[in-house]
């Protein structure tokens, strides 16, 4: 191996220990916060505070022991949401508010007062049908919807809010806090409250402001499901918590991250969303500093008033979900989100964060990646091997080894010396090309964008107010701040054409390593006493930054073609609020049984957290899989929003031919299966664009009232029609499937057999396919051949798969566009249209005309799946009024009508009577 290689490889072998991070008890916070033991509240309300406007209404609560006076902001947001804001009445100095997350200042519903009287104050929306019920003391606050009481908030009496204050005097820093919780046991070591320094094996953290935590409690009422709180390697139901294992959210660097474990990895969502057949409710916990949650769900008992007689009470025992939040940093800024739908909490959600980014149609093909594809001669001769064997794929990707030293928007010149001429030949091939570019800048004053960055101030600085300087990929590394807006612009421009050489309008970026990671740093990140732009510490921002390194690439790629073109970019890292800006991945895998079986729920966590963009490494980032699991892992990948294989450095190549005929052709039907699904899925990104609808999505947001969905995460719907069970188990000739809905057919996807009986089924398997079943009252829009790329298969035709449901009916949308411009937004130049079978005539018909986009594709075949009996004549009826005779065939076996030749145009109005 190269030594630069070696390092790099001994540096990887450093971050995999899990010591290297830290659990629940090394953090201080934490430990702070778990003073405070559920019980009554230290906090009342000081309800003749309380002043109503005609935003919300705001109060101050006080706490009993140190007297610090807290301000309350309570607003009802339209949509059924609450936001609740608490911050000290008057602070040492501000503490940080996240930005740019919420999409707009969320507009505001009038609150009245419907009661005020003994402790009590009681509050209307007049919009909705929603209460919220304060208790003075202790400070309570309960929230009603459609008379339900959904959700209470300080039930356990864990607000804990730790004010700031001026350091101390002496040099020990051991000052007494006077807000001090429980002031009888305070006699612990003081260092090892962690109040104004804090110790991780060798490192210190220096914190500027001392301890400025925060935490609060709610109690999710009859829920006993909860979801959510994306990325932990974790069961797609969230587990309750013991003490020292709490749900971490905090953006880190985990090579090869254990499974089952609650530890933070590269991205951070703070939503979590319950659910009951009844109703779905969500809570979105605004804060980017590090952040904990615990959850309890227990029976209570619940007291039912009874009428007859008319004293007494009856009792039940219901489930209910504690959660418990505790961060660093900031504020307490939280929205409660009352559902009451699946589909309407995924909206609501979306009003506060965006959806997601309309992608363009060729990053929903394959991805071809792996560190690295050495240099030219190799990537044409990979891009030649999709040809030679007959595999369709879109994106060829570079890992870092194709930069000069690590300096990204550099070429390595003799790998690659030639790039445009590079991208020329891809482009002939009608596909793209990715590169990566990562945060962290070399420090070396010949490299340009170092050096105009530093003239410029635009590192991220260490606590002394010099540029932070880490280790990584090119040794020492400063690290641009992109919580700056002047930097983000500066950053966005350097992906000008001119700016970059060598690039070309077909590349597309990869933001890596943007947790950022710090390869020396304490657990491999930045150090929380680095500053940011407007003198935040970085334990302020941490979870945003690789948020905001997306964000500004993205704006880059925009501004690069003169806002024509939609930007793809692929990140590590995350936050809330992503889904506005590309695609994210769980990092590195491994390839094991056991990894492509936990990706599953790791995506749905992420798809329903709002991020529909997203996938894992095919085949798993590090080490060797052996055939049978890389073949499982392509036809699982196939039907995953973001498909890409890839593969380390240290790993053996990976191309999918490499594993002998019989598997290069089950992997080749796995991508062209995709690929003819493109219409599909292209539709299912419109949807989830435009109503914030998760791509894939777990089996109970389409079955909410079926419990024996609620804690399946070993299949997926993908849309509403299409339930995708992959294979994981090694050798597995059955597997047991659960086809949920009492009165609901589901149909075979490839074989067309329809299965009446919905329920758990063992099913056998084969190592050609995954299951996959199309729900009865559904229409699946798919092309009839596969193309080099998806550019290729532009004017191919469309096959409609119409499964009809118990009643004979089915209904499906279908959206095109031109598949790369902003036309669709700016011109409307796009097609939306609806079809519906319903009496035996099956109609095309515009669903939104708005929407206009000019295409010759025809629909040439219809398969109409669980039609009864063979029908005597099938006409269509055109857009011009004129009928034509259709040429069908009936399959008596599986009760399938195929209507071939049809050459209707796929964005007219149109008929097909069947007779
Ligand atoms: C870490 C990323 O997770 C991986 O995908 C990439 O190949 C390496 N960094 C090298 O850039």
């Amino acid at each position: 191996m190269e030594p630069a290689k070696e390092k790099e490889s001994s540096v990887q072998d450093e971050a995999v220990g899990r010591s290297n991070f830290k659990n629940c008890n090394h953090i201080a916070f934490y430990r702070r916060q778990k003073r405070l033991h559920p019980g009554k509240s230290l906090y009342r309300a000081l309800l003749d505070s309380a002043t109503l406007s005609n935003d919300g209404v705001k109060l101050q609560i006080i706490n009993e022991k140190n007297k610090v006076p807290l301000q309350v902001e309570i607003y009802a947001i339209e949509g059924n949401i609450f936001r609740i804001k608490i911050n000290e009445l008057s602070p040492l100095k501000s503490r940080y508010e996240v930005q740019d997350v919420l999409i707009k200042e969320p507009a505001t519903q009038r609150l009245s007062i419907a009661q005020k009287e003994a402790g009590i104050l009681v509050l209307t929306c007049d919009a909705e049908d929603r209460k919220l019920h304060i208790t003075a003391n202790p400070f309570l606050i309960e929230l009603e919807s459609q008379g339900e009481t959904v959700l209470s908030v300080n039930t356990n009496g864990l607000l804990n809010f730790e004010h700031l204050q001026p350091p101390p005097q002496n040099s020990k820093r051991t000052a007494q806090i006077k807000e001090d919780i429980s002031a009888d046991s305070f006699q612990e070591n003081q260092e090892d409250l962690g109040l104004w320094e804090e110790k991780f094996g060798s490192f210190l953290d220096i914190k500027a402001n001392g301890p400025s935590s925060i935490g609060l409690d709610f109690s999710l009422h009859g829920f006993e499901h909860v979801y959510g709180i994306p990325e932990h390697a974790e069961t797609f139901l969230l587990k309750n918590t013991s003490d020292n294992d709490a749900y971490r959210l905090f953006n880190l660097d985990v090579y090869g991250h254990k499974i089952h474990d609650k530890m933070g990895i590269y991205g951070s969502v703070p939503f979590l969303l319950a659910h009951k057949p009844n109703r779905t409710s969500g809570i979105f916990w605004l804060n980017s500093s590090e952040t904990l949650v615990e959850i309890n769900t227990k029976a209570v008992m619940e007291h039912v008033p009874s009428k007859a007689p008319p004293d007494i009470t009856k009792q039940r025992v219901i489930p209910q979900t504690d959660v418990r939040w505790m961060s660093e940093s900031g504020i307490i800024d939280v929205f409660l989100l009352l559902g009451p739908t699946p589909f309407d909490i995924f909206k609501q959600y979306s009003q506060l964060t965006g959806t997601q980014a309309l992608p363009p149609l060729f990053s929903l093909g394959y991805h071809q990646c792996r560190w690295n594809y050495e240099d030219e001669q190799d990537v044409k001769a990979v891009d030649a091997g999709f040809d030679e064997n007959n595999i369709p794929y879109d994106v060829i990707w570079l890992d870092i080894e194709h930069t000069e030293g690590k300096k990204y928007f550099t070429w390595d010149k003799k790998k690659f010396q030639s790039p445009k001429r590079m991208q020329e030949l891809l482009k002939r091939k009608k596909r793209k090309l990715v590169v990566i570019i990562d945060p962290h800048i070399k420090v070396d004053p010949t490299y340009t964008l170092y050096s105009q960055a530093k003239k410029r101030g635009y590192f991220v600085k260490d606590r002394k107010g010099q540029d932070f300087e880490g280790i990584c990929w090119p040794g020492s590394s400063s690290y641009l701040d992109f919580t700056n807006p002047e930097v983000r612009q500066w950053y966005a421009e350097q992906f000008a054409f001119k700016s970059y050489e060598g690039s070309t309008e077909i590349l597309f970026v990869w933001n890596d390593m943007n947790e950022p990671s710090v390869f020396k740093g304490a657990e491999l990140t930045m150090q929380r006493d680095a500053v940011h732009h407007g003198n935040w510490e970085h334990r302020e921002v941490h979870n945003l930054y690789g948020f905001y390194q997306q964000m500004a690439t993205a704006e880059g790629l925009i501004k690069r073609s003169e806002g024509q073109t939609r930007p793809f970019v692929l990140t590590r890292s995350f936050f809330a609020g992503s889904q506005k800006y590309g695609a994210v991945w769980t990092g590195d895998n491994v390839a094991e049984w056991s990894y492509l079986k936990i990706s599953i729920p790791m995506l749905l966590t992420i798809s329903i957290a709002g991020i529909s963009f997203c996938g894992a490494d095919v085949g798993g980032f590090i080490g060797d899989p052996e055939p049978e699991l890389l073949v499982r892992w392509y036809q699982a990948g196939a039907y995953q929003p973001f498909f890409r294989g890839h593969s380390n450095i240290e790993s053996k190549r990976r191309e999918p031919w490499l594993f002998g005929d019989e598997n290069t052709r089950i992997i080749r039907e796995a991508i062209r299966e995709r690929y003819t699904l493109l219409p599909y899925l292209y539709s299912l990104f419109y949807q989830a664009h435009t109503t914030a609808e998760p791509v894939m999505r777990p089996l109970w947001v389409e079955f909410p009232k079926e419990q024996e969905t609620f804690g399946v995460e070993d299949e997926y719907m993908l849309g509403n029609a299409l339930l995708v069970h992959p294979v994981t188990e090694q050798e597995a000739t059955t597997v047991n499937i659960l086809l949920p809905g009492s009165d609901e057919v589901w149909y075979d996807f490839r074989s067309f057999r329809r299965l009446d009986c919905p329920g758990t089924l063992k099913m056998p398997v084969t190592i050609e396919n995954i299951p996959v079943f199309q729900r009865g009252g559904s229409v699946v829009s798919l092309k009839t051949a596969v193309g080099r790329s998806t550019e290729w298969m532009a004017d191919t035709s469309y096959e409609l798969h119409v499964a009809l449901d118990s009643k004979g009916s089915a209904v499906g949308e279908f959206y095109l566009d031109d598949g790369h411009s902003f036309q669709y937004l700016h011109k409307k130049q796009f097609l939306h249209r609806k079809f519906t079978f319903h009496k035996n005539v099956f109609s095309s018909s515009c669903a939104d005309e708005i929407g206009q986009y000019h295409t010759k594709c025809v629909v040439e075949q219809v398969l109409i799946l669980g039609v009864e009996k063979k029908p005597t004549s099938v006409t269509a009826r055109l857009h011009d009024g004129r009928d034509k005779e259709v040429i069908f065939t009936y399959d008596t076996k599986t009760s399938m009508l195929m209507l071939e030749q049809l050459l209707l145009n796929i964005g007219a109005d149109w008929e097909i009577h069947i007779k």
